[in-house]
């Protein structure tokens, strides 16, 4: 991956590095993976300086990320140290969305945002924008006021307020948000959210020529989920974004890079699913984030917690193995680092958790989990992939 003298990730130059099923899978043949693998592992604990996530991810063309909980990081000392210490790429989980922005139609609240980003300038830190346009979490005045003919003034108003406040300052943004949806029944794949509704598919391109010209320096990026493990549901969606970005690179909508969001169960492998698919993003001439990482171990059916510990593990071994040996991979962000702070509540969905979601690098008290030593692992085995 080049990196122009200033840092930045030049937007032409595309170089870096593909699945889970997400059944109820017994702990142990993982567990047992998990240790042989990490035996043959970088057995260094030590975690800082030339042994943090960071540098390792860098010596293989790879910046190192997380999303960042603005309360946490404007509460938390040791919280802020780490996230310090470890990673050199951020993005505010909650804090630059629509909701979090606009607590009126005719205000932003820029504070939790813009302690984000000082807090990234002073530790040399690049920031991803997340994101510019999403069916959820919009604000509560949204649906009231939105209407067919003002729906385009919101948006582009919003884009040039937001990504030009911080125009030269973001490393990429996240444009457009989940904006594939198959089982909505379009025969385009796009989901039928609210920004469908008022504005019809274009409001896709109208997203990402906005930020253009908001940002011309940022890397405008198409964000999604469910495309990661080899079920056919997950086929569907990885066919219906190509053809979306196919499309909008045939209209010549700027589009710099894709996003996998890469949430994840416990078990299972990766196969020539996400694999073709990110060769494809590639052909495109996109850059790839791994974007909002976490291995969820609901669907595990074990209480010990080593036992849990050394399958999310495996997990992390089995899926950056596939995914970063795609050369255009140039970016790995888990969704939090501490399991302290997770958006996975609990255990099994709807059910008596059998045990705490331990998804995460270090646990609630900043301990290096089994997924920390297992992620850095990959990052130093990175074998790409001939691009
Ligand atoms: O800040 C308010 C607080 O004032 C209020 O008291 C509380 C109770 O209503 O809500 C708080 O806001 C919550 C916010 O997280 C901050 O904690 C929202 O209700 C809650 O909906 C929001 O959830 C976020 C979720 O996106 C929204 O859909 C999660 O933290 C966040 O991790 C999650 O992140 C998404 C990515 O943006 C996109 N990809 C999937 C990922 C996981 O869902």
């Amino acid at each position: 991956m080049d990196i122009s003298a200033e840092g930045k990730i030049s937007r032409r130059s595309v170089l870096a590095n593909g699945a889970m099923i997400a059944a109820g899978l017994a702990v142990a043949p993982l567990a047992a993976r998990a240790q042989s693998k990490a035996s043959q592992a970088d057995t260094t604990r030590a975690i800082t300086g030339r042994d943090s996530l960071k540098a390792h991810a860098a010596h293989h063309g790879l910046l190192a990320g997380t999303a960042v909980n603005a309360r946490a990081l404007a509460t938390q000392p040791e919280y802020a140290r780490v996230l310090a210490e470890q990673y050199d790429i951020v993005v505010a989980e909650n804090a630059m969305k629509w909701g979090p922005l606009r607590p009126t139609p005719d205000t932003f609240f820029f504070t939790d945002a813009d302690a984000l980003m000082a807090f990234a300038a002073e530790h040399k830190m690049k920031v991803r924008g997340h994101n510019l346009c999403w069916h959820s979490q919009l604000p509560t005045w949204f649906n009231s006021t939105a209407t067919k003919e003002n729906a385009q003034h919101l948006l582009v108003n919003h884009i040039t307020t937001v990504a030009g406040r911080y125009r030269g300052k973001i490393e990429a943004w996240d444009v457009v948000n989940e904006a594939v949806q198959v089982s909505d029944g379009r025969p385009d794949g796009l989901r039928n959210g609210p920004w469908m509704k008022l504005l019809g598919p274009e409001y896709i391109d109208i997203a990402f020529r906005t930020a253009r010209q908001a940002d011309p320096h940022a890397l405008l990026t198409y964000n999604d989920y469910g495309v990661e493990n080899d079920s056919d549901d997950a086929g569907k969606k990885r066919a219906a974004v190509l053809a979306l970005m196919r499309g909008m690179k045939a209209r010549k909508t700027p589009l710099d890079a894709l996003g996998i969001q890469s949430h994840i169960h416990a078990g299972g492998s990766f196969g020539s699913g996400i694999r073709d698919f990110m060769a494809s993003a590639r052909d495109l001439g996109l850059k790839i984030f791994l974007t909002e990482m976490d291995v969820n171990s609901s669907n595990l059916t074990d209480n010990d917690i080593a036992h849990v510990d050394q399958a999310v593990a495996a997990t992390y071994r089995d899926y950056l193995t596939t995914t970063l040996a795609e050369p255009a991979v140039a970016a790995m962000l888990t969704w939090g680092f501490t399991d302290r702070y997770t958006w996975l509540g609990g255990g099994r969905r709807g059910q008596q958790p059998s045990h705490p979601q331990r998804p995460l690098p270090f646990d609630a008290n900043y301990q290096p989990t089994d997924a920390f030593f297992a992620i850095r692992d990959a990052f130093d085995h990175r074998q790409t992939r001939q691009a």
